[in-house]
């Protein structure tokens, strides 16, 4: 077991944290089969960014940002989530009327959703809804589309209920994230690179908390975890959970 999660085991058994946060980015789905963004291989290596997601693009070419929303929109499709998916899920149930977990997640996979999680935040919304330009509707979209780019049925275009670059978070959701971490005795930070705000400050607004970081790689929130486990989340992930429940008051 490496030394950082046998320390964080321990220091689990000995604190007993009831009020956790946790913050996913997409190396929580990596093992599902998803690419994350800016590993090698990862979404924006193939693909530059400012070329497809952002408003501005969107307005330039919507069928080429739609092309790649649908590929994403397919791979996601046949995906399952994994052990930490699921473990996430279950710390949820196993938690209720002992303490609270809040879900926070970067992700637009659904992937948390679909194991089950409920009280979730996904700060960057759904590759599985759409809103129309025009009457700003959102709607479930779960199968692809015949016409591309998607119209809704005022004619105007539709657009993957995401947020892009350059845009705000919606209304409420990055408040409601800082109140949980700031409740939280522990975060965990799990599978982000760290580098996106403002999902990336919410690790400094801990209060009284610690968190552990699970990521095989070091990313600038290392230095602001207690504990950094440096392996996949898949992994590591469903131990932590064990040890939590184990743990509960
Ligand atoms: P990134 O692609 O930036 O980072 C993924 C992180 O996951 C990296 O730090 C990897 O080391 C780590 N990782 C890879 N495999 C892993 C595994 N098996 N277990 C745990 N960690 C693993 O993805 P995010 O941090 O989620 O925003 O990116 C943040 C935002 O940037 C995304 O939500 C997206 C993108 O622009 C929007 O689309 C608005």
């Amino acid at each position: 077991m490496p030394d950082a999660l046998s320390d964080a085991i321990h220091w689990i058994e000995s604190h007993h944290p009831s009020h956790i946060a946790v913050l996913t980015g997409a190396g929580v789905s990596a093992e599902s089969g998803i690419p994350t963004f800016r590993d090698a291989g990862g979404l924006w290596e193939t693909y530059r960014a400012e070329e497809l997601a952002t408003p501005q693009a969107f307005a330039r070419d919507p069928a080429l940002v739609w092309r790649w929303y649908e590929s994403r929109r397919a791979l996601v499709r046949q995906a399952q989530p994994n052990a930490a998916h699921e473990a996430l899920a279950r710390l949820e149930r196993s938690i209720a009327g002992r303490g609270e977990l809040t879900l926070i997640t970067q992700n637009v996979d659904g992937l948390h959703a679909r194991a089950g999680s409920s009280s979730l935040i996904e700060l960057h919304g759904n590759l599985f809804r759409v809103r129309c330009f025009e009457e700003e509707t959102v709607s479930e979209r779960m199968d692809p589309f015949d016409q591309m780019p998607p119209r809704c049925d005022c004619g105007s275009l539709l657009r993957p209920d995401v947020v892009w670059f350059g845009e705000l978070l919606p209304p409420g959701f990055i408040e409601r994230a800082a109140d949980a971490v700031a409740r939280a005795d522990l975060l965990m930070v799990l599978g982000t690179s760290g580098v996106v705000h403002p999902a990336a400050g919410l690790v400094s607004m801990l209060r009284h908390g610690e968190a552990i970081e699970v990521n095989p790689a070091r990313t600038p929130l290392s230095r602001l975890a207690r504990f950094s486990i440096q392996a996949p989340a898949a992994e590591v992930v469903p131990r932590l959970v064990a040890a939590i429940e184990k743990s509960l008051p």
